[in-house]
């Protein structure tokens, strides 16, 4: 029997609720189909924006969502994607297939589903291909409730008011798609660029992001924190878990027992890449005033067989809920420095919490732990720890039990558990210190290791009410099933 204790006495960070936000950007049919279908379409929606993924959205918790990319985001030009929509210039998507991209989708329609959704917006900017000017301009549009040339633009084009502008990147990737730049020129391009990037409203200042690492690049984080950390709120770490190879990833629905530990193991290796770049954020920031952002997380497979290559579809199965759980209990227990998470992608890209087929939607697994660990959100973290097996090398290991607790303010204490294995159940203890436990409630989501939801099965993965465990004095005992996510939620 493994041994989990979970303390109230020792109160850690605030999860931030932003951990759980999501990436959309113009890839494929995210944006449009996924959640923009026009005003004329006869799919369900509300000014041209999807009725059922707003609501899917809402009743997840979405917290922000970051937009318009991605790569796509430093060669979107904003001017674009305002006025009149039979006037919005076309471009080529030139990232992400080729394809045509009409721009009906812009600045307006992005806060127009933040504000239906009831998320926060996170925006990119163009530093990539755009001028100074135009990033600068963008924010003047967005963000300057007084007379200027472009709030009156916004004006015009039928926004009266600055939008609440959250957060706003300086750029993408910009060591590989937003310009092939060493960590140098871009740590001194993005200090020229963020000093344009205004702030209008002092109660509502704009939080700057700054391109980071990709994965394991630490030469990156170094040198961005030793020249520009003063100018930056936020570094954003990318890190993508791909099973086998960027040629050859392995597919979302068809792999064996080793595959799944393969790719569970890739996607833990994030606690260890998190730590080093802490770990040199530290020596610059002891104070902690730069954030962590983790802006693209989630696994990347093989593309759906007969799919555009370029568009990035994929199922998702347990095993991607496995992956997003772990991500997120381990998000959680860095919550002292990292401040906003956001899967790649919503909506029919990567690892998405829906999928659509025309007027057709689904929710993925991944999906259902992000509802399930909404409880998280705006919580103060607990100290806990698990006893556990590990699986794998030493170098390369798992563990099987991976969790994380919270308190909310009404002393509720939410606890989620991944069981990592893929055929045994896990025997575990729980005890809270100090606590005379009242009730205990949870959760589950489980199944075999590659069960999804298609079309024709939409509920094959779905939560269900959890009762396999007995109440103790302080605490309980659970066995918890072979590859499952349960959330125990634990009144006093
Ligand atoms: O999420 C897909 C792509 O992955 C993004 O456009 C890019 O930033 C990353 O390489």
């Amino acid at each position: 029997m493994e041994k989990y204790l979970i303390n109230p006495n020792e109160k850690k960070s605030e999860i931030c609720k932003d951990i759980y936000g999501n990436f959309s950007e113009h890839l494929g049919r995210c944006i449009y189909e996924g959640l923009y279908v026009g005003e004329n379409s006869d799919i369900p929606n509300e000014n041209g924006l999807r009725t059922d993924m707003i609501e899917a959205l809402r009743e997840m918790g979405l917290p922000v969502l970051r937009w318009p990319g991605g790569c796509f985001a430093d060669e979107y030009h904003w001017r674009d994607g305002i006025g009149p929509k039979e006037g919005r210039k076309k471009m080529i998507n030139t990232h992400w297939g080729g394809v045509v991209e009409d721009n009906s989708f812009g600045t307006h329609e992005f806060f127009d589903l933040c504000e239906r959704i009831g998320c926060d917006a996170y925006i990119t900017g163009n530093l990539g291909s755009g001028t100074v000017q135009e990033m600068s301009e963008w924010v003047e549009y967005m963000t300057f409730g007084g007379d200027s040339p472009m709030s009156n633009l916004r004006r015009k084009n039928g926004r009266q008011e600055p939008w609440r502008l959250r957060y706003f990147a300086v750029g993408n990737e910009n060591w590989g798609c937003g310009g092939n730049m060493d960590p140098y020129y871009y740590a001194n391009t993005y200090k020229k660029y963020a000093t344009y990037v205004r702030q209008y409203d002092s109660d509502k200042p704009v939080y700057k992001v700054a391109c980071g690492p990709n994965s394991e690049d630490y030469h990156w984080t170094e040198e961005l924190m030793k020249n520009a950390r003063w100018m930056m709120n936020g570094l954003a770490l990318h890190y993508y878990t791909v099973t086998h190879s960027w040629g050859q990833k392995g597919s979302a629905t068809e792999f064996d027992e080793n595959e799944y530990y393969i790719c569970l193991r890739k996607a833990y290796k994030i606690e260890e890449i998190i730590r080093r770049h802490l770990e040199i954020m530290n020596r610059y920031d002891p104070e902690k005033r730069v954030d962590l952002i983790v802006d693209e997380w989630g696994t990347w497979h093989d593309v759906e067989p007969g799919t555009n290559p370029g568009f990035l579809y994929q199922q998702n199965t347990m095993r991607d809920a496995v992956v997003a759980a772990l991500s997120l209990n381990i998000f959680n227990k860095h919550s002292d420095r990292i401040k906003m998470c956001n899967i790649a992608q919503t909506v029919n890209v990567l690892q998405a919490v829906a999928l659509t087929d025309g007027a057709d939607m689904l929710l993925t697994p991944t999906y259902h732990v992000f509802r399930m660990f909404k409880d998280h959100q705006g919580n103060t973290l607990l100290g806990s720890h698990i006893t556990t097996d590990m699986s794998g090398t030493e170098n390369d290991s798992l563990p099987t039990l991976i969790e994380s607790a919270s308190e909310d303010a009404d002393g509720v204490i939410y606890s989620t558990v991944v069981n990592t294995n893929a055929e045994e159940s896990r025997q575990i203890k729980c005890q809270i210190a100090d606590t005379a436990v009242k009730s205990v409630r949870a959760e589950i989501l489980t199944g075999a290791i590659d069960d999804y939801n298609s079309f024709d099965n939409k509920d094959k993965v779905r939560t269900a009410a959890f009762t396999d465990f007995e109440t103790t004095a302080d605490g309980f005992v659970a066995e918890v099933p072979a590859c499952s996510i349960v959330k125990f939620v634990i009144e006093k």
